[in-house]
């Protein structure tokens, strides 16, 4: 399953409480960041150490076990993976993931810890968050692993999540990915669920909220998520109490904004050149996306062509992704309104 939607939007949070849901079931639970410099063997050796230690406490499953974690360590080897945690005594086992080409090795390990998983009646949920900063072959050999245990029918979960861009490279990693995940959207909260989510936490303070304030907190932030913890801890921290008054909501709108721009929006724009920044400003300065490639490029008297490295850069650096064909947009949510409050400072 591959959890898709913009910044701030809850895609870790429901990563997280997915993440529980398995371990409550029993289930094995690993959990990764795919960071923009690192590479999937590295991240995933330690979580699948783990995983056949804990398998190879089971007696059924103790032979199965021992033998990936033999595979491990010659993956580890042919990976110049620098870890801790060398196993004492165990001999890799040649010809078993050790070819260096991650598209063969990954699968095999897979196939083993899966076996082994099913041996001792257990399930491996691998839960990875940023997906999107992958890169393309270690995409492919991820998604040709999961292929392989799905075909399998072993006990192997994969759930990513990312941003809305991680369709298309999955497509583009390997075609069939598209009928190997089940792509879900993470989009805004709906009304109800926005309220509760204000109103919950402070109930359970023994505090409340009066309705309108809480309408207009859930009205103004249009369900975002990010959005709703920053005012609602604003207005909080504001109120005198025990009730949130709408007053006490309108006066802490400013509050959140400043918040929002100095933090959540801001760290997004510093982390592009400044040709970027200006790429991202001629965009917000045409309204609200998603933006047509051709328009950006006439507002800012170039051609296409010549603005495509920016383009590739602030995809790839998570700011804008391509919605549909030839058409660019934000993938932080209110995006462009911070850019055109940016301008009148
Ligand atoms: N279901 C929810 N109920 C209450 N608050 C939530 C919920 N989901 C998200 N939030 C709030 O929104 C914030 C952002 O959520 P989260 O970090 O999961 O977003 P994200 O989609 O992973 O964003 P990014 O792409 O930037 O990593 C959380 O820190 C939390 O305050
Ligand atoms: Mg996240």
């Amino acid at each position: 399953m591959m959890l898709l939607g913009l910044r701030g939007i809850g895609k870790t949070v429901l990563l997280n409480e997915i993440g529980r849901i398995a371990e409550n079931e029993g289930l094995l639970v690993s959990r990764i960041e795919a960071p923009e410099r690192q590479n999937l063997p590295t991240l995933l050796y330690p979580e699948m150490q783990k995983v056949l230690r804990s398998l190879s406490t089971v007696e059924a499953a103790k032979q199965l076990s021992k033998r990936g974690l033999k595979a491990l360590r010659g993956f580890g080897s042919i990976f110049k993976i620098e870890f801790a945690g060398v196993e004492v005594g165990v001999e890799p086992e040649p010809g078993l993931a050790d070819s260096g080409d991650l598209q063969h090795d990954l699968p095999d390990l897979f196939g083993v810890i899966g076996r082994a998983a099913k041996a001792a009646d257990r399930g491996w949920v691998l839960l990875i968050d940023e997906v999107q900063y992958l890169t393309r072959p270690d995409l492919s050999a991820l998604i040709i692993a999961i292929h392989r245990i799905s075909q399998d029918g072993l006990p192997i979960l994969l759930v990513g999540a990312g941003l809305p861009q991680v369709a298309r490279l999955a497509g583009e990693a390997k075609s069939y990915a598209e009928r190997l995940f089940y792509y879900s959207e993470v989009g805004p909260l709906d009304p109800e669920s926005a309220a509760l989510a204000v109103q919950k936490p402070i109930e359970r303070e023994d505090a409340s909220i009066s309705a309108s304030a809480l309408d207009s907190i859930v009205d103004r932030t249009k369900g975002y998520p990010f959005f709703l913890q920053e005012w609602a801890s604003a207005a909080w921290d504001l109120a005198e109490g025990p009730e949130i008054s709408n007053d006490d909501a309108a006066r802490s709108y400013n509050a959140t904004i400043a918040s929002l721009d100095s933090g959540f929006f801001k760290v997004r724009i510093d982390r592009l050149t400044k040709a970027e920044v200006a790429f991202v400003r001629v965009a917000a300065g045409l309204g609200d996306g998603p933006y047509p490639m051709a328009e950006i490029a006439s507002a800012m008297g170039r051609s296409q062509s010549s603005l495509g490295p920016i383009r590739a850069n602030v995809i790839s650096k998570g700011m804008m992704y391509s919605s549909e064909h030839g058409f660019l947009d934000f993938t932080v949510p209110l995006f462009a309104d911070f850019m055109r409050r940016q301008k009148l400072v």
